[in-house]
């Protein structure tokens, strides 16, 4: 079982969502919250990170984690929102090249985590097409992400974006017409897989 927000979750496959292929030329409109500014990382921002994950209730970070994820950050591709009042760093999200012996040029979109004091105005869905502009520009043709089923307000963030479920199998296919059942968004499994084909 999974405590996430205070619940408990039995432990289920986790979902992945992709980049619509007709979609690769885009440039998404960057905006941000009023009294929030936005930047890549700087030497220093590991340990307010690791504040961020937990936060963000995953599991804790340790060395060998970051190294292992500071190994596939793309150049320009881990973003911090500041708070301008504290300086604070309140929100984070990395960019993971993740090649996997099928297409070549795929990304990940990782670690997004916003503090709870800090929810509510955006700044998930703001990062994440950061994020997602910063794959666009560098040519990734399989831009993707992975997360828990219970991760409500990260699937809605991402769909959001734009982000569009995989569904490949009947068991997905039954997760995601639950998800969206409980977002309130429209369940399209035959258009999502146009969009969300293996590119080559
Ligand atoms: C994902 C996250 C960054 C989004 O933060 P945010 O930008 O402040 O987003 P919000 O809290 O406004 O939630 C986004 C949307 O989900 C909705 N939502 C939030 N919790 C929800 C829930 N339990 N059930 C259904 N919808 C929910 C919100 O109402 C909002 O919808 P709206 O945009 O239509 O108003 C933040 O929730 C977070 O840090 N979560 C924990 C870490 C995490 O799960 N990361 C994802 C890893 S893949």
């Amino acid at each position: 079982m999974a405590t996430f927000e205070g619940r408990t979750f039995p432990e289920k496959p986790q979902l992945t969502m992709r980049w619509p292929r007709s979609r690769l030329c885009d440039h998404l409109p960057e905006t941000l919250a009023d009294g929030y500014s936005i930047r890549t990382y700087q030497l220093g921002d590991e340990h307010r990170f690791s504040e961020l994950m937990q936060l963000g209730e995953f599991d804790p970070w340790d060395e060998g984690k970051l190294t292992y994820n500071l190994n596939r950050i793309i150049p320009e591709g881990w973003f911090f929102i500041d708070c301008t009042c504290s300086q604070l760093p309140v929100a984070t999200a990395m960019c993971l090249h993740n090649y996997s012996g099928d297409a070549p040029f795929t990304g990940d979109v990782g670690w997004l985590a916003c503090d709870p004091n800090h929810r509510g105005k955006g700044l998930g869905l703001q990062i994440a097409a950061f994020a997602t502009n910063r794959f666009l520009a560098a040519g990734y043709s399989k831009i993707q992400l992975h997360t828990e089923y219970y991760r409500l307000a990260a699937i809605k963030t991402y769909l959001k974006v734009g982000y569009m479920p995989v569904v490949n199998s009947d068991g997905m296919r039954a997760m995601w017409r639950d998800t969206c059942q409980s977002l309130g968004w429209d369940f399209s499994p035959r258009r999502w897989r146009a969009e969300t084909i293996e590119p080559i």
